[in-house]
């Protein structure tokens, strides 16, 4: 009897952590994104990206808020051949009211095409 009670105790608990831990809907990574979209968030949250400083330590995707580089709120009606154009060739179209050079001009180098992929994919969820 007792065996049963400490079994049904254990499971509620393990019940709870479940719930605690994996249900959170909204709040799971990437939430409902597709999972390359999901990816890329991943890589543009990280505040280090293959040696060189990750993309969210210059660029918030707050509207009209400026770290660095420009916000990316909107930045998906620019279109997918744009975004992927100004990460791995970042000078070749700069931002009005921006330098040129402060971008790390090496991601086409240090990313894989994967995570360029991944990264341009997020990009596009920012309507
Ligand atoms: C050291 C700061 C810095 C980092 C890190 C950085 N950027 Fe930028 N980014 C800028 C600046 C400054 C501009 C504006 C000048 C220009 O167009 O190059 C810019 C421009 C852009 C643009 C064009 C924005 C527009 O409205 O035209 C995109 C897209 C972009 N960055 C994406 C990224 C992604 C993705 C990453 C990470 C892989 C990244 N950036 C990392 C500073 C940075």
């Amino acid at each position: 009897m007792k065996k049963i009670l400490v079994l049904l105790l254990t499971l509620s608990l393990v019940l709870l952590l479940v719930a605690a831990c994996g249900g959170g809907g909204k709040e799971a990574p990437g939430g409902d994104m597709d999972p390359n979209a999901a990816a890329g968030k991943a890589l543009f949250e990280q505040t280090t990206l293959e040696g060189n400083p990750g993309c969210v330590t210059c660029h918030s995707i707050e509207p009209g808020k400026t770290v660095v580089g420009p916000s990316m709120a909107g930045i998906a009606s620019k279109g997918e051949d744009f975004i992927r154009e100004s990460i791995v060739n970042p000078d070749a179209d700069i931002t009005e009211g921006f330098p040129a050079g402060t971008m790390p001009q090496d991601y086409g180098q240090k990313l894989s095409e994967e995570q360029i992929n991944q990264l341009v994919a997020y990009l596009m969820t920012l309507k």
